[in-house]
């Protein structure tokens, strides 16, 4: 942190105030603005956080305008070709690529934390079988606190790692009871000899009658995914769960709200919105269409998959899923339209000065339902898959605010409604 400051001064009162400038060790320096009310009487206005720094973070770096994302300093393209999701998970949680005996120690204990208390399987089969799996898990996540909370010590530091390590374990294997609950079939227990991205496609497909083969191109093209969407800085499910940890709630609470904010199309659920949008183009003739639609003000219509509050450039995990889905349809020896389409109408969109002057580029949902779709995983899952994978990232974002201590998130407002009156009895109204 530097001690350079920027001084600025009230018109009104005259009085001025120096805000000291903090810098990290990337990207853009904060005006450290929390005297600002106390001195000058004023709050920031700052509507969706757009530069708003909510805290400091040593976990994720994105360059917005370079299209640079690196988790712990190493770049997502290194991590993407080199490194497996449970070693960059263990990466997020703890700092540092882990050393063979770390790394087995870490595989063995989320290995042996993927089972969940036969109870919630109970829980589980009380939904609708056509709720949404998003309905499912973030009330499921939510329901472990029923099981871990009486002698749950947030201060305890071995405590919370954990319940970090259950919660990145757990998840695949609720995401894939909510999938059985829906095609009505059997619950699939874990099996501990695979590893986490083979263990959950055989609990999602593999069915008792007759034993499951693992394809080894889905199990690493899933893993590729589940690298991409592990963590993404102060995104709105992360800084849903940070807001809901400030309170010191029940962590497996503040994941499920990390869900909830997830599921928006906005956000994790565009992944879905992207192939309902897709299969509703239908064909390359159509695209012109949809593009008008995305570019008129009086039309609610987005080109789901494009745009991103930060990257005004390309999402540099797009540009991996793009190439990775020309391998893994190639490899699975899939054709599948719906890829041309969507390359098809990258391509327009990218060459109209609507999509230009905005700086709205495909960004990490727009390719990854492609895969997805490849790997039979249904539409209703995109959002599931998402969430498994960010769970890393919400936990090691969670992890590293209890460590920082800090105060509960309070924003403030700016009022717009009516001063003050006085109440009128209704026989007077
Ligand atoms: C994720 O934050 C993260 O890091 C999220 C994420 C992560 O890993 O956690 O990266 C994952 O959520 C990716 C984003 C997935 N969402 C979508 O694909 C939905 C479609 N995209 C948009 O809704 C939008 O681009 C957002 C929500 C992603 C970003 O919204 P912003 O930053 O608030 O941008 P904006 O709404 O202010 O848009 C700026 C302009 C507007 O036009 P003008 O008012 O200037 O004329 O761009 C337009 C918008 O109308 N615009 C779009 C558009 N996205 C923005 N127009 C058409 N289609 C789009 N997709």
């Amino acid at each position: 942190m530097s001690d350079n400051k920027v001084n600025i001064t009230d018109p009104v009162s005259g009085k001025s105030l120096d805000l000291p400038v903090h810098t990290g060790s990337c990207g853009d320096p904060v005006l450290d603005i929390s005297k600002l009310h106390k001195e000058l009487g004023y709050f920031t206005y700052d509507p969706g956080f757009s530069v708003t720094a909510s805290c400091s973070s040593e976990i994720t770096f994105i360059d917005g305008d370079q299209g640079i994302l690196r988790y712990r300093g190493y770049p997502i393209e290194q991590l993407a070709n080199h490194s497996s999701f449970i070693e960059v998970a263990y990466l997020l949680l703890y700092g540092d690529l882990p050393a063979p005996a770390e790394f087995r120690k870490f595989e063995h204990d989320i290995t042996r934390h993927t089972m969940v208390h036969d109870k919630l399987n109970t829980f589980l089969k009380g939904f609708r079988y056509d709720s949404h799996p998003m309905a499912i898990m973030s009330g499921v996540v939510a329901s472990l606190a029923g099981f871990y909370h009486d002698d749950f010590d947030i201060k305890d530091a071995e405590e919370r790692d954990l319940t970090a390590k259950r919660l990145i374990a757990k998840m695949p294997t609720i995401a894939a009871a909510a999938y059985r609950h829906h095609v009505g079939w059997p619950t699939a227990y874990p099996r501990n000899s695979l590893n986490y991205t083979e263990r959950f496609l055989d609990m999602m497909f593999s069915v008792p009658a007759e034993p499951y083969k693992i394809n080894p191109v889905a199990a690493r093209a899933l893993d590729l995914l589940f690298i991409l969407h592990a963590d993404h800085e102060q995104n709105a499910s992360t800084s849903t769960v940070r807001l809901v940890a400030s309170t010191g709630a029940n962590p497996y609470a503040c994941i499920s709200a990390g869900i909830a904010a997830l599921w928006g199309p906005a956000h994790g659920g565009a992944n879905e919105a992207v192939l309902d949008m897709l299969n509703e183009i239908g064909s390359v003739e159509h695209v012109g269409k949809f593009i008008a639609k995305a570019k008129d003000k009086n039309d609610p219509f987005r080109l789901m998959g494009f745009g991103h509050r930060v990257y005004k450039n390309f999402d540099p995990r797009a540009q991996l899923i793009r190439s990775a889905c020309h391998d893994v349809l190639d490899d699975l020896g899939i054709k599948d339209p719906l890829l041309d389409l969507a390359m098809e109408l990258e391509k327009i969109a990218l060459e109209d000065d609507y999509f230009i002057e905005r700086k709205l580029y495909p960004n990490v949902d727009f390719y990854s339902g492609i895969i997805y779709k490849a790997l039979n995983i249904p539409t209703s899952m995109f959002t599931a898959m998402f969430a498994i994978a960010r769970t890393s990232g919400w936990v090691a974002q969670w992890l590293e605010q209890s460590a920082q201590g800090g105060r509960i998130g309070r924003p403030r407002q700016l009022y717009t409604g009516v001063a003050e009156r006085d109440y009128l009895p209704i026989d007077k109204r």
